[in-house]
């Protein structure tokens, strides 16, 4: 099939989304009214005149998030084929709960996902899955965690042990963490906060020190997470001792690589990912910076045993045992489940691994041409980061005004970012493979003109 036309519409938007505004001004009402007006269903519309009005929504009501002077929360810019392979998994609608019902689209996902486990340094016989997103992948994490370190947890569930589990990370872990303590049943007092050090990685004195009191205490430590690039400031967590210390802890190590797990395919930034191929598992997000559409989060672990003990279920309407083929349900938490894989297969197939290490390394190289523009415009920088968001401030900023004004006059969008103890900053993350120099340049000057 020749996606042309998709290929059309897709260039056009590109470039009519790059020369409008980013922010938009609206209110809850303003929207609910007018969908009130024009939508209550009673009787069909014209297809093309719904589309329509639709993508005019999209393009007044939303941040545009795939403006090249977005530089926001980790929403990427969306590569064509990427979109592509989207529109074709909802045409097809394959469903991949077991193999035997889409065994290409199976295997295209465990081709696509073998090759990043092997990026990640983990076994070949490792398991790995796409999930919704990031959070559902670090849900993933704990459960196998929890199932491997206490055998009874999949069975009697926490009431059945004798101490209660405990989870380690530093307070710039995921907010995603909070819910999964609930709803694993750990709880959120099970979360302990570990200090951080001056430039805001884990201090493993004090993981040291929390673990040995909390074992005195009768409580059972198992799992911590280090995170490799914090939502906040891109803070990578020292993983090579942090492996060493959860192997002689035996603790389980979840390398949370969300948003910086990209950076293994770049043999530029890699190096800051060294200890990564030690962890038990890892999340990776390709709707962050492998630049695919949501949803489309990855699970990583070297214990395939476990994660089969982790996820297995016996149902009346499916045999017991298929013949040696990958079921996906009994490897993960989904049961109905899309076709994630496709977008970042048809992305790796056009780009090549070459093309993809170009994107990631042009938008590593505008977080330095930002960090350096904003020192040069008198800027204070705040984090220390090798991938791209710079947090910032200047004396007496007021950042609530700052922000809004540059919303306002549509020259960007940043948001508020709180690093510890720390006054309010503000934080640009370059989340677009199409932001340029003189994008960030143009930026900068016109934030002058508002301080
Ligand atoms: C480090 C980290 N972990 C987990 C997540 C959650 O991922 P998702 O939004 O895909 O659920 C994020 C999201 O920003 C993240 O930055």
């Amino acid at each position: 099939m020749a996606f042309d036309e998709v290929r059309r519409v897709v260039a056009k938007l590109e470039s009519d989304i790059a020369r409008g505004p980013i922010v938009p001004t609206v209110t809850p009402q303003e929207i609910q009214s007018y969908l009130a007006a024009r939508y209550d269903f009673t009787k069909p519309l014209d297809l093309d005149d719904v589309t329509a009005d639709v993508e005019r929504m999209l393009r007044m009501w939303q941040v545009q998030v795939t403006h090249p002077r977005y530089f926001g929360l980790f929403n990427p810019s969306v590569t064509l084929a990427s979109i592509i392979a989207d529109t074709l998994v909802a045409m097809y609608n394959p469903q991949l709960a077991t193999w035997r019902t889409s065994p290409v689209a199976n295997e295209i996902e465990r081709h696509t996902l073998a090759w990043l486990t092997d990026k990640f340094g983990f076994p070949a016989n490792a398991s790995a899955s796409f999930t919704s997103g990031g959070t559902e992948a670090n849900l993933s994490a704990v459960i196998v965690a929890l199932t491997r370190a206490f055998p009874d947890y999949g069975e009697n569930g926490l009431r059945g042990l004798s101490a209660l589990p405990t989870i380690y990370m530093t307070a710039a872990a995921h907010h995603g963490y909070q819910k999964i303590a609930h709803m694993t049943g750990l709880g959120r007092r099970a979360i302990r906060t570990v200090a951080t050090d001056r430039r805001m990685k884990m201090d493993l004195g004090d993981l040291a020190r929390q673990v040995a009191a909390d074992r005195k205490s009768g409580f059972a430590p198992f799992m911590v997470v280090g995170t490799a690039g914090t939502t906040a400031a891109g803070v990578i967590d020292p993983l090579p001792d942090l492996a060493r210390l959860c192997g002689s802890e035996k603790l389980w190590f979840h390398a949370d690589a969300a948003w910086g797990g990209a950076a293994i395919i770049s043999p530029r930034l890699r190096p800051h990912l060294a200890g990564i191929d030690a962890a038990d598992s890892i999340t990776c997000d390709a709707h962050k910076w492998f630049s695919v559409p949501m949803g489309a989060g990855m699970f990583f672990c070297r214990h395939s045993d476990a994660v089969s003990e982790a996820f297995r279920v016996e149902t009346l309407f499916m045999p017991e045992k298929t013949a040696a083929v990958h079921d996906p349900y009994k490897m993960s938490i989904q049961w109905s489940r899309r076709f994630i894989g496709l977008k970042l297969f048809f992305a790796l197939a056009q780009h090549g691994e070459s093309g993809y290490v170009e994107m990631i390394e042009h938008q590593a190289r505008m977080g330095d041409v930002l960090r350096e523009s904003l020192n040069r415009a008198g800027w204070r920088i705040v984090n220390t980061t090798p991938l791209p968001v710079v947090c910032f401030t200047r004396d007496g900023l007021d950042t609530a005004k700052f922000l809004a004004a540059l919303h306002q006059r549509q020259i960007a969008w940043m948001s508020e970012v709180r690093l510890g103890d720390g006054a309010p900053a503000i934080r640009a993350c370059i989340t677009s493979f199409r932001t340029t120099e003189s994008d960030i340049a143009w930026v900068v000057r016109e934030m002058g003109r508002l301080t």
